[in-house]
């Protein structure tokens, strides 16, 4: 019997969110660029007599432990389409901010299907991990995949995205968290104030060609131009101060910049790997933000960094790689 599984999932940035209106089941319409980036969380899945959640890191006491984690209800969506008892311990190493507008939440939901998958030797296809990750959020797949995505629908339906060499980003976390569905209602109240009262009149969202074309060729100065998030103006109406930061990022030589998703996370583009250190450091110095970190990508979505442990023929456990 395997004593763990560890699967290590990263954060995602989005270079592109274009946001529709709000759709009759209370969601809307994205057109997404999902940019995976180093920044990870790692979930190790144990055996155990019930379902129960630990967390490490810095901001570990803002992690929920209660079956409202998005892993733990990996578990038992995982453990209810199998028939299998969900009795696992799932121990989150958080390295993705929390409630940051970079997807750790679901980044833990992706990991523990992964995990609980292996664990479990359910051997689900990859099609019924994404039809269960869409069931768990909006960006669950994404987190699973990996890579550059466009998320169209409410963000769960990928289409892969081509993309040159590696990309620099630098990310300012800040101190607390913003709630994704405040930050989405916060966008409504916005445009309902602007004029664009009904949910019709906001155009259908779509990508932008030059986005696309700076992923392609792998430009970085093109892609930071191309940079745009419609959920910008809400989290800075919530967190005006996040206008600090992002000015505080342009005027140490960032060559993009926008909030990560629903923030407060603000997500800058350098031009290569030195830029962006000198550039993670001015942002700390600034005061504007509580750390600044580097981070490329893009990178692979959640996987196996640990083979299962299994008992050596003449000795002590060993690991099966
Ligand atoms: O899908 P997920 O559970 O991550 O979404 C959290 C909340 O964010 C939703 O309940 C909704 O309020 C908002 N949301 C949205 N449109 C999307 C994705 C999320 O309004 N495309």
């Amino acid at each position: 019997m395997q004593s763990s599984i560890t699967v290590r999932v990263p954060a995602k940035v989005n270079a592109q969110l274009a946001v529709g209106g709000r759709r009759s089941d209370g969601y809307h319409g994205v057109a997404s660029v999902f940019f995976s980036v180093g920044l990870y969380d790692e979930v190790t899945v144990t055996p155990a007599d019930r379902l129960r959640i630990t967390v490490a890191g810095t901001d570990a006491a803002f992690v929920p432990t209660d079956p409202s984690n998005l892993a733990a209800k990996a578990a038992l969506l995982l453990g209810a389409r199998y028939g299998i008892e969900p009795n696992v311990h799932l121990h989150i190493d958080k390295g993705i901010p929390v409630a940051g507008g970079m997807a750790g939440g679901s980044a833990d939901g992706a990991a523990a299907l992964v995990g609980c998958d292996a664990l479990w030797g359910t051997g689900a296809d990859r099609s019924v991990l994404l039809e269960l990750a869409a069931e768990l959020g909006s960006d669950v797949p994404f987190s699973l995949t990996g890579g550059v995505a466009l998320g169209e629908g409410r963000g769960e339906r990928l289409t892969p995205v081509p993309t040159a060499g590696s990309f620099h980003w630098v990310f300012a976390t800040a101190e607390g968290g913003l709630s994704t569905p405040a930050v989405y209602g916060e966008c409504d109240r916005l445009r309902e104030l602007t004029g664009g009262s009904s949910d019709t009149e906001v155009p259908v969202p779509a990508t932008d060609p030059a986005l696309l074309e700076a992923l392609r060729t792998g430009d970085p100065g093109a892609l930071g131009a191309a940079l745009r998030n419609d959920l910008q103006a809400a989290a800075l109406s919530l967190r005006p101060a996040l206008a600090d930061t992002l000015r505080a990022g342009t005027d140490a030589g960032a060559i993009g910049a926008l909030v990560s998703g629903s923030g407060p996370t603000c997500a800058f583009v350098a031009k290569d790997a030195a830029a962006a250190a000198a550039l993670a450091a001015a942002l700390t110095a600034s005061g504007t933000c509580r750390t600044a970190r580097p981070a490329e990508g893009p990178v692979p979505g959640a996987v196996l960094v640990r083979r299962p442990l299994v008992p050596a023929p003449n000795g002590p456990v060993s690991r099966a790689d």
